[in-house]
């Protein structure tokens, strides 16, 4: 799910300043900047889910809503979206608190939906610990699988 306030219960995964060497030809922030943030953040979500070593496989989608500017606190939260076997996409909200002639107020500036793999110490996919989240095959009335 994507937020569209900034959640009260909970830390921004990742939370940093955009500063003007982050910035494009327009002066705004890159939005390379943006996406490098987002997949650290996922990240951090995706390895505490798995318990150990992920590797992105996939940038599934990724909106800029509205520009980021050079002085914004901009916020990555982060949820599960979906767990498979090997694999883990999360969903990325972010934000920025800017100040507006002294007000301060949170935009919502992009969502990323990114899908990591849990590996092994060789590099190859292994099965994500069971959880609440994970997608099981649903059994029909005579135990098996639809
Ligand atoms: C990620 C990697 C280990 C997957 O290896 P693989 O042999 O292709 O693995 P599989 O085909 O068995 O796929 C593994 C999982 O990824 C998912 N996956 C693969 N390609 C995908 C894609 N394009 N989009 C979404 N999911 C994808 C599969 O559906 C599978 O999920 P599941 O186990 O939950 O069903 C391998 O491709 C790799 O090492 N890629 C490089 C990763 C990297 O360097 N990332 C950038 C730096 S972190």
């Amino acid at each position: 799910m994507y937020w569209e306030d900034p959640p009260k219960d909970r830390e921004a995964a990742v939370r940093t300043l955009a500063m003007p060497k982050d910035t494009n030809g327009l002066g705004d922030i890159f939005g390379g900047w943006i996406m490098s943030h987002a997949d650290v953040a996922g990240a951090i979500l995706a390895y505490r889910r798995a318990a150990g070593r992920v590797v992105t496989v996939a940038v599934n989608d990724v909106k800029f809503l509205r520009p980021v500017f050079v002085g914004d606190v901009v916020s990555f939260y982060c949820d599960v979206a979906k767990v498979g076997n090997s694999s883990i996409t999360v969903e990325i909200t972010i934000f920025s608190e800017r100040n507006d002639g002294g007000v301060a107020r949170h935009v919502r500036v992009a969502t990323a939906s990114i899908t990591y793999v849990h590996i092994d110490l060789d590099g190859r996919p292994r099965p994500v610990p069971q959880g609440e989240d994970q997608k099981r095959p649903r059994k029909d009335p005579d135990g098996r699988p639809s």
